[in-house]
C-alpha cells in the first residue's frame, strides 16, 4: 500500500471514549491541539470536530512510537493506534468529556505537517476578526464555531422534517432572475449572451413561491440563499439564508399556527426547551406605542409613555413646538437610575443622536426634589400629570425625546433596549416570542419622496381598508405579520394579493404607471389572472434563528464563510477586479472610481 493511511481506519471520534472502553484497542485521527513533553512521556491532546482525547506516548508502552512523537507539532494531522486506559487516581479532567481515560499509543502515523497557526485554536483566544476571517478554515476549527455549524445542521434537519411531515414540498427557484423587491439594492449579474443586460440575484424567492401556488403545488418550502445589497450589521449579511414557506387556501391563523409548531419543534429538538404556545400578539401600532420599535424585546418592561397632551402648552418651548408641528413627546422611565452621572447622561444623549434625536431631556426624581434642566418649565399641574402618567417615584430617572413620531419612537425604542441591557433587566437565557401584526401597508420615503410598501407590494391590504387606497394611503393596514424573538425580527410574511385588479391598484398607489408595472411584473399579473388561489406565507431568517439558538450575538458566528462589514470575503479576497478579457466578453467597461 502506497497510500499514507495504509490499513489504518478510525474506530472512534475524539469525544467518544470513556471508562467503559478501558482495555480496548482503538484508532483515532485528528489534529494536534497541544503537545506536552514531560521528559519521559509525551502527552498530546488530539482534536476532531467532536472534542478532545488525551494521547500518551510512553517509551515503556512503545519505544518507536514515543521516538516519533518528538516530531509532532501543533495542528499536525496524525493517526494512531493505541489502548484505552483509565487515568491514574487524581489525574482525571472533569472539564473534558473523555477526561477519565487516555489512549496509550502503539502506532503513530504523521499524516501531514502544518505551519504554526496564526492563532490558538481555542474559544478564548483573543484574535481580531479580520485575522480570523482571513484564516477562516483555521478559525472554523475552534470548538464554538464547530458547535455552531453542527447546531445549524441540526436545526435545518428539524425544520425539513417538520415541514415534510405537514406535506410541504421542497422545490428550488432560480438565482439568475429579475429583481424581487424586498427593500434592498440588487446584486446584478451581467449576461454574456445578451450584451448590456443583467440578471438580478433574488432578494427572496417571493414571486416564484407565489407562482408555485398558482401552479397548484399548494405547500412549498425551501431553505434558500437570498442576496441583498444593503448596509451590513451584526444581524445582516449580503447573502443570508431563509426558511421560505408558502401555502394555499389559508389565512393568517393557519400560517401562524404552522410557524409556531415549527418553533416548538426547533427549540425542543435543538435545546430541549419547551416553549409555550400560542405566542402573544401585538398590533404594529401597539408595539410602536409601548416599545417604540416594531421588533420589541418583550423580555423586560420599561415601556414608553406618550406625554404630548400634557406638555403641549407647557413653558418648555422645545416640547410645545414639536407637538404644534405634528410631532410627539415620549418618556422612558429608567427605574432606580437617578444616580447616573452627567457623563452617563451625555453618553446616552450621544446614543440617541445616532437615531437622529436632537436632544435627550431628563428628570431625576430625588427623595426631596427633582433635578432637571427642564423641570422649571412645568406648572404644578403638569408635574402631577407627568408623575401619574410615567409612574415616577423617588430614585427614578426619566428621559424624554420630542420629535416627529418616527424619530421619537426609534430613539427611545433603542434607548430602552440599551438601558434594559445596562441595568441587567434581560434574562439572557429566556426566549420571548411575539407576533407583530397589522402593519401599515405603505410608508413615505423622505429621501426618495415617494410611497413604498412596508413589506413588499404583493402583501394584501386589510379588506376593510380597501376604500382608503385612493385617499388615506398611509392609514391602510396590511395582512402582514412578523415574528420577533428577543428583539430580533426572525421572520416575516403575509397573506398575498391573489387578484389582478387589486395588485394593479397597489402598483398604482406606489406611483407606478401601467407601462412600468407591466414591464416589471407583467408575468405576475398574467399569472394572477390565470386562476390564482388565495395564498400566503412567511420567511424566517435562518441565520438569525441559529444565532439565537446558539446564544451568539452576530450571525457571522453561525455562517461558515461570512463577509465583512464592507461585504468582502477576506479568505478569497472577493470581490476582485475581473480580467480585461472577461469584461470584454461581457461587453462591460469599468469607470474608474472617483
Ligand atoms: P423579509 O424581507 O422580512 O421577508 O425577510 C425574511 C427574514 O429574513 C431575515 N433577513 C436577513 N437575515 C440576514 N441578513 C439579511 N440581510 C436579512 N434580511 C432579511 C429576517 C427577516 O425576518 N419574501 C418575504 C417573506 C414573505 O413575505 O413570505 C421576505 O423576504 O429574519
Ligand atoms: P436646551 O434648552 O436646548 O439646552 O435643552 C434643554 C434640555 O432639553 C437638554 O437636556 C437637551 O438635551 C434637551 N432637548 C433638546 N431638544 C430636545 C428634543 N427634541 N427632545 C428631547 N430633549 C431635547
Amino acid at each position: 500500500m502506497s497510500d499514507i493511511l495504509g490499513e489504518m481506519r478510525r474506530t472512534h471520534h475524539c469525544c467518544q471514549l470513556g471508562v467503559d472502553d478501558v482495555g480496548k484497542e482503538v484508532v483515532l485521527m485528528g489534529w494536534v491541539q497541544r503537545r506536552r513533553d514531560h521528559g519521559g512521556v509525551i502527552f498530546v491532546d488530539l482534536r476532531d470536530r467532536e472534542g478532545l482525547t488525551q494521547i500518551v506516548f510512553d517509551p515503556e508502552a512503545d519505544k518507536k512510537c514515543h521516538e516519533k512523537a518528538h516530531e509532532i507539532r501543533s495542528e499536525y494531522v496524525i493517526g494512531l493506534r493505541g489502548k484505552v486506559e483509565k487515568r491514574l487516581e487524581g489525574m482525571a479532567n472533569p472539564k473534558l468529556k473523555t477526561g477519565e481515560i487516555e489512549v496509550f499509543a502503539t502506532e503513530l502515523k504523521i499524516l501531514n505537517t502544518a505551519v504554526t497557526p496564526p492563532f490558538l485554536i481555542e474559544d478564548e483566544a483573543e484574535v481580531s476578526e479580520n485575522i480570523r476571517l482571513k484564516y477562516r478554515h483555521i478559525d472554523l476549527r475552534r470548538p464554538y464555531l464547530q458547535q455552531s455549524l453542527i447546531l445549524r445542521h441540526k436545526a435545518g434537519a428539524i425544520v425539513r422534517q417538520y415541514l415534510n411531515s405537514l406535506g410541504f414540498l421542497d422545490i428550488e427557484t432560480p438565482f439568475l432572475t429579475r429583481s424581487t423587491p424586498e427593500g434592498a439594492r440588487d446584486y446584478l449579474v451581467p449576461s454574456r449572451v445578451n450584451p448590456g443586460q443583467f440578471y438580478a440575484l433574488p432578494q427572496s424567492p417571493q414571486l416564484f413561491k407565489q407562482l408555485f401556488m398558482i401552479s397548484g403545488f399548494d405547500r412549498y418550502y425551501q431553505i434558500v440563499r437570498c442576496f441583498r445589497d444593503e448596509d451590513l450589521r451584526a444581524d445582516r449579511q449580503p447573502e443570508f439564508t431563509q426558511i421560505d414557506i408558502e401555502m394555499s387556501f389559508v389565512g393568517e391563523e393557519d400560517i401562524m399556527n404552522m410557524a409556531e409548531g415549527m418553533m416548538k419543534a426547533l427549540f425542543k429538538g435543538v435545546l430541549d426547551k419547551d416553549i409555550q404556545l400560542p405566542f402573544p400578539r401585538l398590533s404594529y401600532d401597539e408595539a410602536i406605542a409601548r416599545y417604540g420599535l416594531d421588533k420589541p424585546d418583550v423580555r423586560f418592561g420599561l415601556e414608553l409613555k406618550e406625554i404630548s397632551d400634557i406638555v403641549k402648552d407647557s413653558g418648555f418651548k422645545v416640547f410645545a413646538d414639536v407637538v404644534k408641528k405634528g410631532g410627539i413627546v415620549k418618556a422612558l422611565n429608567a427605574k432606580g437610575c437617578s444616580d447616573l452621572s452627567r457623563k452617563d447622561i451625555d453618553d446616552l444623549t450621544a446614543f440617541v443622536a445616532i437615531y437622529k434625536a436632537k436632544g435627550l431631556a431628563w428628570i431625576k426624581a430625588k427623595a426631596d426634589a427633582w433635578q432637571s434642566p427642564i423641570a422649571k418649565f412645568f406648572s404644578e399641574a403638569e408635574k402631577q400629570a407627568l408623575i401619574g402618567r410615567i409612574g415616577m417615584e423617588a430614585g427614578d430617572l426619566v428621559f424624554f425625546v420630542a420629535d416627529m413620531p418616527k424619530i421619537t419612537n426609534e430613539a427611545l425604542g433603542h434607548l430602552r433596549n440599551h438601558i434594559g441591557k445596562k441595568l441587567g433587566l434581560i434574562a439572557e437565557n429566556e426566549f420571548n416570542f411575539v407576533w407583530v401584526t397589522r402593519f401599515p401597508m405603505f410608508e413615505y420615503d423622505e429621501t426618495e419622496k415617494r410611497y413604498q410598501a412596508l413589506h413588499h407590494p404583493f402583501t394584501s391590504p386589510l379588506e376593510e381598508d380597501y376604500g382608503k387606497l385612493k385617499s388615506d394611503i398611509l392609514d391602510v393596514k396590511s395582512r402582514a405579520y412578523d415574528l420577533v424573538l428577543n428583539g430580533y425580527e426572525i421572520g416575516g410574511g403575509s397573506i398575498r394579493i391573489h387578484q389582478k385588479a387589486l395588485q394593479e391598484q397597489i402598483f398604482e398607489a406606489l406611483g407606478m404607471t401601467r407601462e412600468e408595472y407591466e414591464e416589471k411584473f407583467g408575468f405576475l399579473l398574467s399569472a394572477l389572472d390565470s386562476g390564482a388561489p388565495p395564498h400566503g406565507g412567511i420567511a424566517f431568517g435562518f441565520d438569525r434563528l441559529v444565532m439565537l439558538l446558539c446564544g451568539q450575538s452576530s450571525i457571522r458566528d453561525v455562517i461558515a464563510f461570512p463577509k465583512t462589514q464592507k461585504a468582502s470575503c477576506l479568505l478569497t479576497n472577493a470581490p476582485s477586479e475581473p480580467a480585461k478579457a472577461q469584461l470584454d466578453e461581457l461587453s462591460l467597461k469599468v469607470r474608474k472610481a472617483g
